[in-house]
């Protein structure tokens, strides 16, 4: 079933469990995706970069994912990752994203609350959840680069305030995670955590999942992660199966011999994930 981010988050919190949300990088890897879900009977959300959505196609994307949804009985959710401007949320929600992510963590609080409540507005008249983001997450993060020194910590003070001004669905929180960090592993600040989890009673969403130690991604659910953003970790395994493929390229009878690899190596991460993630159906 097409689910809304609330909708498919919403067991989690009671459940200790956290949904996975896995970056699309290309239409090929579409399908496989959701068939890993199928596999391990989870539901699952697909989030996407406004860059790559416009790459895609807003429309195509979502008429493709709603179309397997149907197709797999799969629940699942299309979500619009870090996104700074209205109009191109605007553009997903009117083509039919179930769920978005306005991040305007880098404005003051007071700008991000206001940002925000614009986006929840638009959003709830349209039947589509909302994800914000207060403090930072390290790395980069639509092409800008913050350095380690620079990365505050979500203050437990301010998330009270903001979900409650903004009326938002889930939270991104900074708490030591890094966006692409693929050959180190992520140092995280667990009292932040829980002092955060202590006072906020929304999902709260976990950036950077790539790095993250399967111990410590278990610790993060069990501390109140609901859902889980894995991004780089897919599209290294797609991009290394590709260039080995291509090496045999003058054995291949098809272009489908030289992706179908790729997308299996990226259902089996996701595979993977799920398993960790504690998201299967009981
Ligand atoms: P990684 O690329 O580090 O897995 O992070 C993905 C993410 O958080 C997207 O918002």
């Amino acid at each position: 079933m097409y689910l809304t981010l609330k909708e498919i988050l919403k067991n989690t919190r009671k459940g200790k469990f956290a949904v996975g949300s896995f970056n699309i990088h290309c239409l090929e890897m579409v399908p496989s995706m959701i068939e890993a879900a199928k596999v391990k009977n989870s539901p699952i959300i697909l989030q996407i970069s406004p860059t790559t959505c416009k790459y895609i196609g807003f429309a195509l994307l979502s008429s493709t994912v709603k179309e397997l949804a149907r197709e797999t009985g799969v629940d699942v959710a299309l979500h619009l990752d870090h996104t700074k401007d209205f109009a191109t949320i605007k553009i997903a929600i009117d083509n039919g994203f179930s769920s978005v992510m306005i991040d305007a963590s880098a404005l003051s609080l007071e700008e991000n609350i206001e940002k925000t409540k614009e986006v929840v507005k638009y959003a709830k008249e349209h039947g589509v959840s909302v994800e914000a983001e207060l403090g930072t997450i390290g790395g980069t993060e639509d092409g800008v680069a913050s350095n380690e020194g620079e990365i505050r910590y979500t203050s437990p003070e301010d998330a009270v305030k903001f979900v409650q001004s903004t009326g938002i669905d889930a939270l991104a929180i900074g708490f030591g995670t890094s966006h692409g960090q693929w050959k180190s592993k992520a140092k995280l600040n667990f009292s932040v955590l829980k002092n955060i989890h202590d006072v906020i009673d929304i999902p709260l969403v976990l950036h950077g999942g790539t790095g993250v130690s399967e111990e410590d991604l278990k610790k993060c659910i069990l501390g109140g992660i609901s859902k889980v953003n894995i991004g780089t970790e897919l599209n290294v395994a797609w991009v290394d199966a590709t260039k080995k493929n291509f090496k045999n390229a003058d054995l291949a009878d098809s272009c489908r011999d030289l992706v179908i690899p790729s997308n299996d190596a990226v259902q089996k991460v996701i595979e993977n994930k799920i398993d960790i993630l504690g998201s299967s159906y009981k």
